[in-house]
């Protein structure tokens, strides 16, 4: 019995890999294991016989059983080990982002806008792109025969026969968002509306759809001195240069009072243009205070709340920051463009990781 019980000790030992250990198992204590077979003879012996070595098979097999399992249990560990080695991944590889296209500048664009935005608080709004008459005109102290109508060449929708309702339009610029958000939150409130806007309009720097991005904050204590602190800590961040000079000239929006347009300092060299040094200005938005009767359409009190609104074209910012010359090709689709002026897919602007890589 010593025998045998070393010789499966040792074997089971040596096992390498699971089916080999269960061929083992078979062999010994298997039903016609060697093991097996010899409790089978102890009908052959006599009771005093039997009574020594029934137990003694009885143990023997036991442990044979349990040397068999805890090798089992080893093996699989084992198994485990080499899956875990052979089997990772790492997920901070670098994507292969060629294949999967480029984000288009303006959708950049957007992104690193509201990045910066959101940083001073800044919560994004949207609205219609087919806008009712009211909130893209009357609401923004736009009446029926205001020569702004006339300006921003409207594209209208259509009406049945009969209906004498003033027709939608589609939205020409994305102040109508501030109407909508303060009927939807009141004051006090902090928001920035990108979106698609249309004008008939189409040359180099005008196409009959563009995108702007409108800024609006209401409190009861907001002035002039925190739209230009707010715009000058956003050209510094957007156009990535400390210190970006602003020049704030008196003008006329319907929907402000007073009203102002803003350039931003930059220089023309050998016809390169230069954001941010230099003697030169650039007209990049409106702006101005909330005019009374526009808080009143947005259901605000104008004797308790005030605040400053602006408007700025992305698609202009996009070809400032990035050099790109015409704006008609921003719609083409050509995608030789495309992935000349695209961004890397998986890298989202953030101020902290970097807006424009
Ligand atoms: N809505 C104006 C435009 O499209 C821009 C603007 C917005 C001006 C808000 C002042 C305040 O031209």
């Amino acid at each position: 019995m010593d025998d045998l019980r070393d010789k499966y000790i040792r074997l089971v030992a040596e096992a390498g890999d699971e089916s080999a250990l269960e061929d083992l198992r078979v062999q010994a204590v298997g039903k016609k294991g060697e093991i097996s077979l010899k409790m089978r003879e102890l009908g052959k012996m006599s009771p005093e016989e039997r009574q020594v070595m029934g137990p003694k098979l009885n143990a023997l097999k036991d442990e044979i059983n349990s040397a068999l399992s805890a090798k089992k249990e080893a093996l699989e560990d084992v198994a485990l080990d080499e899956r875990l080695r052979a089997e990772w991944l790492d997920v901070t590889m670098p994507a292969r982002d060629r294949r999967v296209g480029t984000i288009h500048p303006v959708s950049q664009v957007t992104e690193e806008v509201t990045a910066i935005f959101a940083d001073m608080g800044f919560a994004v709004a949207e609205g219609p792109q087919v806008e009712s008459d009211w909130h893209n005109f009357d609401a923004l102290n736009i009446p029926g025969h205001h020569p702004a109508r006339a300006e921003m060449d409207t594209f209208y929708m259509h009406r049945a026969e009969g209906d004498n309702r003033p027709p939608h339009v589609l939205r020409t610029h994305t102040s109508p968002v501030q109407i909508r958000s303060m009927e939807q939150q009141g004051a006090p409130i902090r928001i920035i509306c990108p979106g698609r806007v249309y004008r008939a309009d189409y040359d180099q720097t005008h196409t009959p759809m563009f995108h702007q991005v409108e800024g609006l904050a209401l409190d009861k204590d907001i002035s002039m001195a925190n739209l230009k602190w707010v715009l000058e800590e956003f050209f510094a961040a957007f156009f990535e240069v400390d210190g970006i000079k602003t020049r704030f000239r008196a003008s006329h929006f319907p929907f402000t009072e007073p009203s102002a347009e803003v350039d931003i300092q930059c220089s023309w060299e050998d016809g390169q243009l230069k954001i941010g040094e230099g003697d030169g200005w650039l007209e990049v938005l409106g702006s101005g205070m909330v005019h009374p009767k526009v808080l009143q359409a947005g259901g605000i009190d104008p004797y308790e709340y005030q605040g400053f609104a602006f408007g700025m074209g992305i698609d202009r910012i996009a070809m400032l920051k990035y050099g790109i010359p015409d704006l008609r090709a921003f719609f083409d689709s050509d995608l030789r463009w495309l992935r000349h002026y695209g961004f890397a897919s998986l890298d989202v602007p953030t101020l902290h990781g970097g807006l424009s890589r």
